[in-house]
């Protein structure tokens, strides 16, 4: 299915694994554009580079040579011959990100990779912030999920244990927000729901229900785009 679907929203929505599993189902490319924003604070803070230089970090941007090689657990993330996918879901990470994010020199110079990945043959899945609004505006699907604070922060809480980071709560509901706080309010395009997204609240769904939903409405638009 030659599809561009669009997937935005706060962190911990469950946007990497709902489009994982819909790029599955849907037998096309899936591209987690955090990790892109991830690969560089790690980057940037490995050279110890200082976050607090926009062009810096706009130049090391460039230099970046992000690869995503498919996996059948989960997307492998290198970064100049180096499989960074664990490395940059550490939560010093998670902490940075969203300030290196707001940059718009950073932001103006990871736009190309962006745009070429959406563009692959065969379709491709998006998962996001500004995916819907400025990387794929013109997306056949665009789904904003969302879901409460609290159960956001669970939901991440429970990864990061499971993944062997000793954590409290009420520490991953703070970042959690303070990120959230950063993305909405950044200059350059903020996190918000695309006038044309179909908004979702997953605090009373599954993974399951989410992805049945979101490959619906995939099959409604390919439908009515062959009709057409
Ligand atoms: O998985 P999680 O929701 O924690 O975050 P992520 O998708 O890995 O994104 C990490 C950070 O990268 C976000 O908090 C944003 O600051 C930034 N980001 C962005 O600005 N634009 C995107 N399209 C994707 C991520």
């Amino acid at each position: 299915m030659a599809i561009q679907v669009a997937i935005d929203g706060p962190a911990g929505a469950g946007k990497s694994t709902v489009a994982r599993s819909v790029a599955r189902q849907l037998q096309v490319a899936y591209v987690d554009t955090g990790a892109i924003y991830r690969s560089l604070t790690w980057e940037a803070l490995r050279r110890g580079v200082s976050l607090d230089s926009e062009r810096t970090l706009g130049d090391l941007a460039v230099e970046l040579k992000i690869e995503f090689i498919p996996n059948d657990e989960q997307q492998k993330v290198w970064v100049r011959g180096e499989d960074l996918t664990e490395a940059i879901r550490m939560p010093v990470i998670s902490a940075n990100v969203a300030k290196v994010a707001a940059y718009p020199l950073v932001r103006e110079r990871l736009l190309a990779i962006q745009r070429t990945l959406a563009e692959g043959a065969g379709g491709v899945v998006m998962d996001g912030r500004d995916i819907g609004t400025r990387i794929m505006p013109h997306a056949d699907v665009k789904v904003f999920l969302t879901a409460s604070a609290g159960v956001r922060a669970k939901r991440r809480y429970d990864e990061l244990v499971e993944q062997g980071h000793a954590l409290e709560l009420p520490q991953v509901l703070e970042e959690l927000e303070d990120r959230d706080r950063t993305d909405q309010s950044r200059q350059v395009a903020p996190l918000r729901p695309a006038a044309d997204a179909v908004v979702l609240d997953t605090s009373p769904l599954s993974v399951e229900e989410v992805c049945a939903m979101v490959v619906a409405l995939c099959e409604i638009r390919s439908r009515n785009k062959e009709g057409r």
